[in-house]
């Protein structure tokens, strides 16, 4: 199958994240929060990553007396950033989902398009509402669309909207605890400096693609329940290096369709086949690749504080040129 059924299915991807922001005409009911089902064991791997937001989020609301000891309160912030497909916005619905907590998608990409003036109300609102419907997540996607380069006019407008986040967050110190804000970004290079001061976004966590072991779990998460033969997933997962979860769960979707085609030819359940999910992973290649060149080039010229030194650390670990 060709590169563009991918590219279809993140735009999919896409617009279903937009579906949860709904703007009206007047800019009012614009949020619409939802309680996610996902929790952490929906998500293969990434063990570090979820220990980090552990100690981070979840611990401080279950155990309040004990991090209150230390003057810690539950709530801040995070950004995940890393190659697309690898489990960012999975892992923080998963994270709401985990302490029970409402989810909000925040796309900035469509309150960027609004009109100057809208948009930082629309954010502030969005703050708002979390507050009044804590414990919440707001998830703020595609992150780096912010300041990023643009004619004048746009930079000035995006400086608007930057410096109301900025304040939002300075807010959530001081009001909202039990409010957490995750950023994800797959270009953290672009991000505007002043988002990364402390109390901000200053805990940056790199979420990397699944090692071996993970592919292996991914794949038995997204076959779960589904009619199978016996399966070798580590031979599979041995075959798919460097490819992202959102690959994986491709290669298992063309594989079901193979199994499906079978299944209407014969008239009964016909199941997954080792040969199906071998061949699906032949016709895929990892869309992870391109994204670790780029950061190979910032993590390498331009990374004066060496934020990015795991990535490159991570390349070596993995044989990556
Ligand atoms: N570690 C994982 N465990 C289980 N499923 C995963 C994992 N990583 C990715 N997936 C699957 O891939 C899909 C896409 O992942 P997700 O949208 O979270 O990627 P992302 O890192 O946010 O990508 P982008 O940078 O393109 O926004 C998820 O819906 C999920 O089904
Ligand atoms: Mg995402």
């Amino acid at each position: 199958m060709s590169d563009f059924n991918d590219q279809d299915e993140l735009g999919a991807r896409r617009r279903n994240k937009l579906k949860l922001l709904q703007f009206d005409k007047d800019g009012k009911d614009l949020i619409e929060s939802e309680k996610p089902n996902e929790t952490f064991a929906d998500v293969g791997g990434l063990d570090d990553v979820k220990k980090k937001i552990r100690m981070n989020f979840i611990l401080p609301l279950k155990q309040p007396e004990l991090f209150a000891a230390y003057g810690k309160e539950a709530g801040g912030s995070l950004l995940l950033y890393g190659p697309p497909g690898c489990g960012k916005t999975f892992l923080a619905r998963a994270v709401a989902g985990e302490i029970n907590a409402n989810f909000m998608h925040i796309e900035l990409q469509a309150i960027l398009g609004m009109y100057v003036g809208q948009s930082e109300n629309n954010l502030h609102d969005i703050f708002e509402k979390a507050r009044e419907h804590k414990p919440c997540v707001i998830f703020i996607d595609e992150l780096d669309a912010m300041g990023g380069s643009r004619n004048q006019m746009r930079q000035h407008h995006d400086r608007i909207l930057v410096n109301q986040l900025l304040m939002e967050l300075d807010g959530l110190r001081s009001a909202n605890d039990e409010v957490f804000v995750i950023g994800a970004t797959n270009t953290p290079w672009y991000l505007d400096s002043a988002l990364r001061r402390p109390g901000r976004f200053n805990h940056m966590i790199f979420v990397p693609p699944p090692a071996e072991p993970e592919r292996s779990t991914i794949l038995e998460l997204k076959l779960a329940n589904k009619p199978v033969e016996k399966l070798d997933l580590t031979r599979i997962a041995r075959e798919t290096k460097h490819f992202s979860g959102a690959d994986l769960e491709q290669i298992v979707k063309d594989a079901i369709e193979v199994a499906l085609e079978r299944t209407l030819e014969t008239g009964d359940i016909q199941p997954i086949t080792q040969d199906d999910l071998r061949k699906a992973a032949k016709h895929r290649k990892a869309t992870t690749l391109d994204w670790f060149a780029t950061a190979k080039n910032y993590a390498t010229f331009s990374d004066v504080n060496q934020d990015f030194q795991i990535v490159l650390d991570h390349m070596k670990e993995h044989g990556m040129k």
